[in-house]
Order: structure tokens, then C-alpha cells, then sequence
């Protein structure tokens, strides 16, 4: 059957892979993004898919519980992908209270809302209905170098403010399936790159950086570790956790892909040098500044996707080498996309966040 979806945070990183994924994947089927076009959201990014018949945009806050109460019902929607966040820990030290908001508050009033819906698409029993949670590996805290990789029963002890707010939205999540039977499933994935990430981000981060000549800042001693996705293998996992999951369940998605941070800097530096031919600074290595480390920064993420690959039959396909290839050549020819986001807004938070580090 075809699903009726409702996509929150569309306009975002993963959540635009994921529209663009769906829409090319499955063509008939229904899909309505909702996204408040906070600073990370960017409606240019939808813009090949604004006139298509089954695609609606709508801006709007995840918050408005009568604006979703009615995209729900009129849209007759059976599936959420609830993407829609404050995503980045940089911020979320500077100000917290918007995580709160959009992560706990927000999440909150969706799977209110969803609950309500709920009753009326419960009564056609054949219906595939899910509300999928898009949450990530922070909620499980740091790891040692030689701990064991995050399972889906590893405990939560989130560090920042941002996976704490993820941490209470993973919980609000779980409860509503076990107190009210709300077919909800959640995904903990590890850090993802690739196309449309937006600036404020290690990768795309250093690859503009190089492209304008400006310094590489890495945290601390450089030696922090995480697990690199490629973003479509993202999106693929969630597709078959919509099909194949099974409600009330976690699963873990990750990309097997565990490198300290200079090295993957390091990485990119020489695959910039390789595919750019008129960069400000060559070496790019030159640029790369060590900086005052992030405040309570997690030392090493790791997941475990066993769950996932033996329960539903999912990998990643795309390594890191194919995968940082790929994403510093979009931002060598996407530079239209990434100019306009550095923004007087951007260059303000860019000096108070690197001013304090
Ligand atoms: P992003 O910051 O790039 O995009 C977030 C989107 O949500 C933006 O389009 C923004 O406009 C929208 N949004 C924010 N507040 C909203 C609100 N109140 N109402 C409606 N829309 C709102 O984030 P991302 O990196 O694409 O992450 C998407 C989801 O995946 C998040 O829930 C994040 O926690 C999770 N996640 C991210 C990663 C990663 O590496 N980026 C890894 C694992 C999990
Ligand atoms: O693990 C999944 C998480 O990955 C997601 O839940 C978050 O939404 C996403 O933002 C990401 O969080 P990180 O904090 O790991 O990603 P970020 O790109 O901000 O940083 C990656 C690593 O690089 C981290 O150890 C901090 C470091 N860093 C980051 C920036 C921006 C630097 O050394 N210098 C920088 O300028």
C-alpha cells in the first residue's frame, strides 16, 4: 500500500536527503514536509520537488499542536518521520532553552497529536502506521577507547544539552507505545555527512573553510572519535525500519566507520587538494588550527547496528573514502547552495562560538 507521509524537519540536512530519497524511491506515494525554516532549514533544497503532485511544503512549527492536529487528519497521514530538531551541540551550550522547546516540547506535541489520529487509523487493522523517531548515538553519553560500541541497550547518560533534550524526547517517545499502544519506533544513529549539511558542521565546516582559505579549527587535541554515515545509508535504514520495524523496537544505525577527528580533517584536506584547482591555500593542511576544546566534549561514539543488519537486513554500503569523495565534490559544485547560508546571523555565531574556544 501506498503510505501517507508527514516529514517533519524536510527542509533540514537529513531530512531533505530523506524527502528527496522517498520521492525519488516511491513516486505515488503521499509526502507533506513540515519545517519552521529555522536558520538550518532551507526550502531551496525542496525546491526540484515543489511541483510535484504528491509533494506538499508546509512552514510550520512542530509546537502548533492545531496546525498538526490538522495536517494529520486532512492529509490522512499514516506514517511520521519525525525529524525536526535543534541539532547542534555548539549550540545548544550557548542556549539551551530553544532544545527544550523544539526536541522535548515539540516531539511532546507530535506524538500527542499522532496519538489522537491514531484512534480513527487503528480502526483498518491492514494499515502499516508508524511514528519513527529520528534520534542519535549522543543519548548514550562517551565511550573509552576500549569500551564496547553503543547497543540498544547500552544506558542513556547524555553530556550536552542537545542529547539530553533527545535523550527526554527518546523517552516520551518509548512511553507512548508501551502506555498507549502508539506504533512508535526509534532510530539512534551515529554522525551522518554528505550533500546539504549545513555549514555549521565539522565536514562541511572544513571543506568551505578550505574553499575560502580560512582556518581549519579542530577541538582539543584533535583525538576525539565518531562513527561516519553516509547520509543515503541513513535514509535507506529508515526506509526499511517504515516497512520492515517493528513498533515499540530501537534500533542503532551506524556506519561501522570510526575515525579520530584530525584524521578525517586530514582526509578531506587531501581529497581537497586533489579535486580543487584554485584554492586560496595548498596545502590545505596548512589551514588546520588546533582550538580550546568544546565544553564537555564526548570522547568516542561507536554503534553497534547488529540489531538492525541481522533483524531487518541493513548496512551501509558506501565507505568513507567513496563517501568524503563524494561530499567534498558537492561542495566544490554546490557552492550557490552553501554561499547564501553564511549568513550576518552565521558570521555572528561563527565568532562567538570560535571566539570562545
Ligand atoms: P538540521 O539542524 O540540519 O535540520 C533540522 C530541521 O528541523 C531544519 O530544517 C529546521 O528548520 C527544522 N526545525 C527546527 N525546529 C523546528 C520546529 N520547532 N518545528 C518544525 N521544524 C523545525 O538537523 P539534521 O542534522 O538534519 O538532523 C535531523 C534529525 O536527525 C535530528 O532530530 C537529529 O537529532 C537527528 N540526528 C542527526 C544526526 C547528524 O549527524 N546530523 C545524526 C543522528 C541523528
Ligand atoms: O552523533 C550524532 C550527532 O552528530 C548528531 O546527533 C548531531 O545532531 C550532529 O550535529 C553530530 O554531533 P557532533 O557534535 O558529533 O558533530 P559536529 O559536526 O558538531 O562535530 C563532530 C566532531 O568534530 C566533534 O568531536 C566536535 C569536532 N569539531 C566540530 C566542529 C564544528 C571540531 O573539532 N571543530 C569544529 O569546528
Amino acid at each position: 500500500m501506498e503510505s501517507r507521509l508527514l516529514i517533519t524537519g524536510g527542509a533540514g540536512f537529513i531530512g531533505s536527503n530523506f524527502t528527496h530519497y522517498w520521492c525519488e524511491t516511491y513516486p505515488n506515494h503521499r509526502v507533506v514536509v513540515l519545517d519552521a525554516l529555522t536558520y538550518a532549514g532551507n526550502k531551496e533544497t525542496l525546491a526540484d520537488l515543489q511541483n510535484r503532485p504528491n509533494f506538499r511544503f508546509v512552514q510550520g512549527d512542530i509546537c502548533d499542536r492545531s496546525l498538526v492536529d490538522r495536517l494529520l487528519e486532512e492529509e490522512d497521514i499514516d506514517t511520521v518521520a519525525h525529524f525536526a530538531a535543534e541539532s547542534h551541540v555548539d549550540r545548544s551550550i550557548l542556549g539551551p532553552a530553544a532544545f527544550v522547546q523544539t526536541n522535548v516540547v515539540g516531539t511532546f506535541t507530535l506524538l500527542e497529536a499522532f496519538r489522537s489520529h491514531y484512534q480513527t487509523l487503528a480502526q483498518n487493522p491492514n494499515r502499516r502506521c508508524i511514528f519513527l523517531h529520528v534520534s542519535t548515538d549522543e543519548v548514550y553519553g562517551s565511550l573509552s577507547p576500549e569500551d564496547p560500541a553503543f547497543t540498544e541497550t547500552t544506558p542513556y547518560a547524555p553530556n550536552s544539552p542537545y542529547s539530553a533534550s533527545k535523550a527526554g524526547s527518546d523517552h516520551l517517545t518509548r512511553a507512548y507505545y508501551h502506555t498507549y499502544g502508539v506504533p512508535t519506533i526509534i532510530t539512534n544513529c551515529s554522525n551522518n555527512y554528505g550533500p546539504y549539511h549545513f555549514p555549521e558542521k565539522l565536514i562541511p565546516l572544513m571543506c568551505i573553510n578550505m574553499l575560502l582559505g580560512k582556518q581549519l579549527p579542530v577541538y582539543g587535541d584533535g583525538q576525539n572519535i565518531r562513527d561516519w554515515l553516509y547520509v543515503i545509508d541513513h535514509c535507506r535504514a529508515l526506509d526499511t525500519v517504515i516497512h520492515q520495524g517493528q513498533p515499540g523496537e530501537t534500533y542503532n544505525v551506524g556506519g561501522n566507520n570510526e575515525v579520530k577527528n584530525i584524521d578525517l580533517v586530514r582526509m578531506l584536506c587531501q581529497i581537497m587538494d586533489e579535486l580543487a584547482n584554485d584554492l586560496p591555500v595548498q596545502p590545505c593542511e596548512k589551514l588546520i588550527t588546533f582550538v580550546k576544546d568544546r565544553p564537555g566534549h564526548d570522547r568516542r561514539y561507536a554503534i553497534d547496528a547488529t540489531k538492525i543488519k541481522t533483524e531487518l537486513g541493513w548496512q551501509p554500503s558506501v565507505t568513507v573514502e567513496e563517501g568524503l569523495r563524494q561530499t567534498v565534490e558537492w561542495f566544490l559544485n554546490n557552492r550557490d547552495w552553501w554561499e547564501p547560508l553564511l549568513s550576518e546571523e552565521y558570521q555572528a555565531y561563527y565568532k562567538q562560538v570560535y571566539a570562545n574556544y
